[in-house]
């Protein structure tokens, strides 16, 4: 009965978590939204039955239900975060939850704002709790704790903070450890193979922010998507990954001031912003172990299908696979963030404009695929 009641509560996790991610990528009211919606309704409604209301208490890094932390995995640290930055440290959720109430936690949680929008309804409700953080400040504890931390709430975190380890080493040291991306990008895989449809897994790739980090692993899921899509396995599949993981390289040389400033580039910051592919590949080439396909599209990721784009390059020059799909995904998350300069854009819209694009600043077979792959998920 006890074991039944905590897979119930990890299913209900699951589906919230996907609930969220759906959200974030289409609009609360899409039928993705609703469908992960009913199944987290019916496994939270099943928990209940089998042992009364659920209470789940956020303890440093894990969630605890019935005194005892559950197992984390990839949508365990998602609500983790989500709930973290927005200082929630008690979720309570009691007989007779509804669907739009759900919803309406599901919807609090995808954004990004102030925790008091989000607030208790009459069978969920949010409490603080006081959490210590073992590696942080110990004088902060509750909601001072959680604001100190980063806001990634759509994002795989684990990957993501070894992610930010190992760029932040290569800033400041030059040195990079592929076998640390080599590593995220085979979890990637693993945890794809094991979704029914990988664009699932592509579900938490709303981008929240500018840094690259952020940007690369949503460039990963998606070119996995792509790749894994058009049949390709083994060890092209991981350098396809890995050659997204490291594409913006060179932007690791651009001062964070001209990467996230908010307003239009001038010239010479323009001129600046235009030399990370060539930066990135000269970076690239030199650390031992990082497949040529990683130099390669570092260098051409900004290289238009008809040839134009830049670096400049001699004409007839040929574009390699591993650019042209991280040239896809690369537009398509740009569009979906919410960047500095511009706003988000909805998906109807970025699949109109990457049509346009289509055999002009991208390769067509590929776009069609991608629009292919994106449109089966939006059925879903
Ligand atoms: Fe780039
Ligand atoms: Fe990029």
């Amino acid at each position: 009965m006890h074991s039944e009641r905590i897979s119930l509560i990890h299913a209900f996790i699951h589906n919230l978590a996907t609930t969220i991610s759906s959200a974030s990528l289409y609009s609360i009211d899409h039928p993705q939204v609703d469908r992960f919606c009913t199944l987290a309704l019916d496994a939270i409604v099943a928990a209940i039955d089998r042992g009364g209301d659920v209470s789940i208490l956020l303890i440093d890094d894990e969630l605890v239900v019935d005194e005892a932390p559950l197992v984390n995995n990839m949508y365990i640290w998602r609500l983790v975060t989500a709930l973290k930055v927005r200082g929630i440290g008690h979720l309570k959720i009691t007989q007779g939850v509804t669907g739009q109430e759900l919803r309406m936690l599901a919807d609090g949680l995808r954004r990004r704002s102030d925790y008091r929008e989000i607030c208790s309804t009459d069978h969920v409700r949010f409490g603080t709790v006081e959490v210590r953080f073992a590696d942080q400040d110990q004088g902060a504890t509750g909601l001072e704790a959680f604001r100190k931390l980063p806001t990634f709430e759509e994002m795989p975190t684990f990957e993501l903070v070894r992610l930010i380890e190992i760029y932040d080493e290569a800033r400041r040291h030059g040195k990079l450890r592929i076998v640390g991306i080599n590593e995220i990008v085979k979890g990637f895989i693993k945890t794809f193979k094991n979704q029914l449809d990988p664009l699932l897994a592509v579900s938490p790739i709303k981008s929240l922010d500018e840094y690259t980090f952020t940007h690369s692993t949503n460039v990963c899921i998606l070119n996995l998507a792509q790749a894994m899509s058009l049949g390709i396995e083994g060890d092209l599949l991981n350098e396809i990954g890995i050659a997204a993981m490291l594409h913006d390289m060179g932007k690791l040389f651009i001062p964070e001031e001209v990467l996230t400033k908010p307003t239009n580039l001038d010239d010479k910051e323009w001129e600046m912003m235009r030399l990370h592919p060539v930066r990135g590949a000269m970076y690239l080439l030199n650390c031992s172990g990082v497949p040529a396909s990683s130099a390669i599209t570092a260098f051409e990721h900004h290289m238009r299908y008809d040839g134009t784009g830049y670096p400049t390059v001699y004409r007839g020059w040929e574009q390699h696979i591993c650019s042209q799909i991280t040239a896809i995904s690369d537009v398509f998350d740009a569009l979906r963030s919410n960047r500095s300069y511009r706003g988000s854009v909805e998906y109807d819209t970025i699949a109109a404009m990457m049509y346009d694009m289509a055999g002009a600043q991208l390769h067509p077979i590929l776009v069609r695929n991608f629009l292919g792959v994106l449109k089966k998920a939006n059925k879903i």
